[in-house]
């Protein structure tokens, strides 16, 4: 039987910080009340394209997997902030890379995006289509969310996180998974009209950003990121007593901590960076997987979960038998570039645009 290691990693974040004190300057809000409802402390902004960070990031998990871009059979991005409507930002990705023996496609489904992409690059490699993939998360999320709404402006961040995955007979990577989606609920988190629904023309600035009824997202995050968790566990034959390390999508310290309880895990086994980067949606879980290895917190055997929950309203967990790697075979000096801009010198054309109509 074929099954699907992760062997590599690697994760791209952009130099310049926003910082609770920044967002203070913007909206009607505080470091306090951001802190104790959210966890978050700081975002990162993106100065340049979403596939920059991605290309850094894929590097860092080539190197990691101790692979040329010529040996990748396929690239899988998951974004709901792609770069253009066409092509795909898969497109741009492998241009980039010179990856000139792979497919590429984007997948969108927003925030539990890249544990979908987990799933089907696994599925595909199982089936004998590809023997090795490059899955990537990544998000310009500043360019959707109104910096003047702090029902938003609080919450997001851009960043990219990538894994390669690669065929191998050991019985390790993907023992279950569960994908979900409530596609009736799709007006609680969305950005309205910013497609083919819109009137040809300009984009508009009142329906160009990201609307968040937050009390029943989180609600549902909570729900089912510990249900589909909990699945999962069962499926994969584990105890939920077994689990080494979850990692969840980062879009609240609080939901983390609730989808946790639930599911009975202590917070030694919860891994979160969300103070650093806020929610960078399909980003999340490959960055935290990135860091989890870097800090020593995933041991070769270990069990992992990833969980997720996000626009669409989609949910998705998978249980994960960690194989032997944990530390890269080579690293990268893949970097993004330096600014000498401040965050409001980035921002400047984001608070321009809403400011003349945004919520
Ligand atoms: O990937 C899954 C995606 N999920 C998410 O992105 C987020 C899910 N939801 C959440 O994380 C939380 O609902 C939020 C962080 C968005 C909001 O936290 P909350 O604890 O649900 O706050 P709330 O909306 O119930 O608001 C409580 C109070 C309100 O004031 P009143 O009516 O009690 O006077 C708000 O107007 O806090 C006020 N408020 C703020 N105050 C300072 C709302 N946003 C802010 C703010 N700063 N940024």
């Amino acid at each position: 039987m074929r099954y699907a290691e992760i062997t590599g990693w690697g994760k791209a974040l952009p130099p310049t910080v926003l910082t609770n004190a920044d967002l203070e300057q913007l909206v009607d809000t505080s470091d306090d009340w951001i802190t104790a409802r959210t966890g978050i402390k700081e975002r990162r902004i993106a100065n340049g394209e979403a596939t920059e960070m991605a290309e850094v990031a894929s590097r860092h998990a080539l190197a990691a997997a101790g692979l040329q871009s010529e040996q990748l059979d396929l690239i899988l991005l998951a974004t709901c902030s792609p770069e253009s409507l066409v092509p795909a930002s898969a497109s741009y990705l492998q241009a980039r890379l010179e990856a000139v023996n792979a497919g590429a496609m984007d997948l969108n489904a927003n925030c539990s995006g890249f544990v979908y992409s987990y799933v089907t690059a696994t599925a595909l490699i199982a089936a004998g289509v590809a023997d090795r993939i490059l899955v990537v998360g990544v998000e310009k999320l500043s360019f959707i969310t109104n910096y003047l709404d702090r029902n938003t402006a609080i919450l997001f961040g851009d960043g990219a996180g990538a894994v390669i995955i690669e065929a191998t007979e050991e019985p390790v990577g993907l023992m279950a998974s569960e994908l979900g989606v409530d596609g009736t609920t799709t007006e609680l988190l969305c950005t309205p009209v910013d497609g083919t629904r819109g009137v040809p023309g300009p984009r508009d600035p009142a329906t160009s950003s990201i609307t968040l009824q937050g009390q029943e997202v989180f609600r549902r995050a909570v729900r089912m990121m510990s249900e589909s968790g909990a699945a999962v566990v069962r499926d994969a034959g584990w105890d939920l007593d077994d689990v080494d390390l979850l990692v969840p999508h980062q879009a609240n310290q609080r939901i983390i901590d609730a989808a946790a309880r639930r599911l009975g895990l202590d917070s030694s086994k919860v891994f979160t960076n969300i103070h650093a980067y806020g929610n960078t949606s399909s980003a999340t879980v490959p960055i935290a997987l990135t860091e989890a290895l870097e800090q020593g917190r995933v041991a070769p055997g270990d069990k992992l979960v990833f969980a997720a929950f996000g626009g669409g309203l989609t949910w998705a967990a998978a249980a994960v038998q960690w194989g032997a790697r944990v530390e890269p075979i080579s690293t990268s000096d893949a970097a993004l570039p330096k600014t000498d801009k401040s965050v409001m010198e980035v921002l400047k054309p984001n608070l321009d645009f809403f400011q003349k109509g945004g919520r």
